[in-house]
């Protein structure tokens, strides 16, 4: 069912209630998703972005009862990952002769993906459509998160179309900001920023200012994943936070990130976080077990921390299977400004703790203390030392 956005703007796309994972297993989607698509009317027609493949042929055919395909003039590409280029083929086989406005980069992808000879059409920053009493200006966004990523702004409806960038994997039927829970939503928004721009903060920030300086009125943010940015309050707020968690962000937490066998590992990450509270008692400290914490859900905790722990068990002369997994996820994203520490039990070779040290310092983290292992479970010593261990971690926050 199609949805209004304004006058000129009607939403097209799939709400996807039931998405619980998306590129592949790499992200969880615990509020499903959307592929938001816009048709825009006016005296020109124009078509931003698709939707995901599974969905194409209920995308092409609802779409039909909103306008009849060939008087679509013009379909915009802001991106096209599958996501958002999947219905691309379903709906080309319709209306083949349709240009394709798309970054130079986007044509790459587009034709590597289907392998289609279509009527491409290369824009760049400054280039504009004039589509009546509207124009489209195109202002390329590389990296955002993608090589060829781009934004649409309209004028006169004074819509960016953004894209991934300020998106959020939440289903909502309402589509806009302003009737749903924005506790939800703003998380959720965190969520992706952490777990998919992070690595590429510098161009984030960069990109932001330079919409910033072009002083272009702004009256809805269309992503191309969850509820539209409608309120006033709330688009002031979310460039607020992108330009807040672009530059190193982090809270006053820090994140005990273990995994136990037998609890030995996990007595001492108790008696660190101790340790810890005792110098800081309003640090935010969060002790999670990665085998029993979603992962993503643990990337955004590390994205809010101002160091993080890491300890595993020695597991045949390494570290233990959740562990390394998370360890390569926070390597990918390439976390700036953080402090760390490692620690883990052993029975005999007790190579993990060294391991993970070397890991950390791989990812970019500041190693502020010599990483710390016990042999079999901790003695009361040892719990004692250990506790001075998140002391000594606390002191050099
Ligand atoms: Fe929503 Fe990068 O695709």
């Amino acid at each position: 069912m199609s949805k209004k956005v304004t006058e000129k703007v009607t939403w097209v796309g799939k709400i996807d209630w039931d998405l619980r994972t998306f590129h592949g297993d790499e992200l969880s989607t615990f509020f499903g998703s959307s592929y938001n698509s816009y048709l825009i009317r006016d005296e020109k027609t124009v078509l931003v972005d698709t939707v995901w493949g599974p969905y194409d042929r209920e995308f092409v055919s609802r779409l039909k009862e909103e306008v009849d395909l060939k008087d679509i003039d013009y379909i915009v590409m802001n991106h096209n990952e599958s996501d958002h280029s999947g219905a691309l083929p379903q709906l080309m086989r319709e209306i083949p002769e349709t240009p394709i406005y798309c970054t130079k980069k986007g044509e790459a992808i587009i034709r590597g993906l289907y392998h289609q000879d279509w009527n491409f059409v290369n824009v760049k920053t400054g280039d504009e459509l004039n589509i009546g009493e509207s124009t489209l200006k195109f202002i390329e966004a590389s990296m955002l998160h993608w090589p060829d990523t781009m934004f649409t702004y309209m004028t006169g409806d004074n819509i960016l179309f953004s894209n991934d960038a300020f998106g959020q994997h939440y289903a909502s039927e309402s589509l806009f900001d302003d009737s749903e829970d924005m506790c939800k939503v703003f998380a959720e928004a965190e969520k992706y920023y952490a777990n998919i721009l992070l690595p590429f903060s510098m161009l984030v920030k960069k990109k932001i200012n330079e919409i910033i300086a072009m002083e272009i009125p702004l009256d809805l943010i269309c992503t191309s994943h969850g509820i539209i940015w409608r309120s006033k309050e709330n688009i002031a707020k979310i460039i607020e936070l992108y330009l807040k968690w672009a530059d190193k962000y982090e809270e006053n937490q820090v994140t005990i990130l273990y995994d136990t066998m037998w609890q030995s590992t996990r007595n001492m990450a108790n008696a660190i976080c101790e340790g810890l509270l005792d110098v800081k008692p309003d640090l935010n400290v969060k002790l999670l077990n990665v085998s029993q914490t979603d992962k993503n859900d643990i990337i955004v905790e590390v994205f809010k921390s101002k160091a993080i722990l890491v300890g595993s068990p020695t597991i045949n002369n390494g570290y233990s299977y959740a562990i390394a997994g998370v360890l390569e996820m926070i390597k990918g994203m390439k976390p700036k400004g953080k402090k760390a520490a490692a620690f883990g039990s052993y029975g005999w070779s007790g190579e993990a703790t060294k391991l993970i040290t070397a890991h950390l310092e791989e990812a970019g983290f500041e190693m502020v203390l010599e990483g710390r292992r016990s042999q079999w479970n901790p003695k009361e010593n040892e719990i004692d030392e250990l506790r001075q261990y998140g002391r000594d971690l606390a002191s050099a926050l």
